[in-house]
């Protein structure tokens, strides 16, 4: 029996018309389109020229990890987080699209030891956010940043998995921004399989993680939303 489908939380460009699960129609461009599980890589366009230019430089360095789609995702939250909490965008927005672009500096094959539920070298964890920094330290400084902005996008840039705590409405965006890709349908379906976990208990950990993960309240309502649409997505009954 098709299980009813909820796709998306009404941000995105994508909008889901299947009952298909997990693969969905979709439109993309004006266009109905196929989608399944080797094609998570479609939509949350980045259409704001000012931003799409930083996303642009971006990009080359967001090959790994579905790192590209992680950050397009994750802009999108940022914008409705921007939006209902307060913030700056000429801040939060350049630190959520150039956050991970890190990772492009730690070889592949030792990706996996560095982040997910079960860090193994926390080294590289922490190298992806140190080296990330300096290289958006770069590309903001060739967009003529000023040297404020940029000193604050470096900071949350270089603590924004390791560090603990939010220094501030700019940092807790980001932070909240990053972590509600993992509730989305693309992220949710990325990290089961990565992380070997089944569906139910991919999802058990992220409903779990809400108290601990978010710092904005409206982050908190968007991850219980997303929640409840990967529950109908996989047609997962909790207690
Ligand atoms: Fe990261
Ligand atoms: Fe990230």
């Amino acid at each position: 029996m098709p299980l009813p489908v909820q796709f998306r939380t009404g941000i995105s460009h994508c909008s889901a018309i299947s009952e298909q699960v997990p693969g969905v129609l979709f439109f993309k461009e004006g266009k109905l389109m196929d989608r399944n599980d080797e094609d998570l890589d479609c939509g949350w366009e980045i259409e704001n020229p000012e931003h799409s230019i930083i996303f642009e430089k971006a990009k080359p360095l967001l090959k790994t990890r579905s790192n590209a789609l992680h950050t397009r995702i994750s802009y999108h939250f940022a914008i409705t987080l921007l939006e209902k909490v307060g913030g700056d965008p000429k801040i939060v927005i350049p630190a959520i699209l150039l956050h991970d672009i890190g990772w492009s500096i730690i070889p592949e094959s030792q990706h996996a030891e560095a982040f997910g539920p079960y860090v193994k070298k926390p080294e590289l964890q922490r190298l992806h956010e140190t080296e990330g920094a300096r290289m958006a330290g770069e590309i903001l400084t060739d967009l003529e940043y000023s040297g404020h902005q940029i000193h604050e996008i470096e900071e949350i840039i270089s603590g924004h998995d390791t560090r603990s705590d939010s220094l501030n409405s700019n940092d807790s965006i980001v932070k909240d921004a990053d972590k509600l890709w993992r509730y989305s349908y693309e992220g949710f379906t990325t990290d089961y399989k990565r992380f070997e976990k089944t569906p139910r208990d991919c999802l058990i950990w992220l409903i779990e993680s809400i108290s601990k993960w978010f710092f904005t309240e409206v982050a908190k309502i968007l991850a219980h939303k997303e929640v409840l649409q990967r529950k109908a997505n996989y047609g997962i009954e909790l207690d």
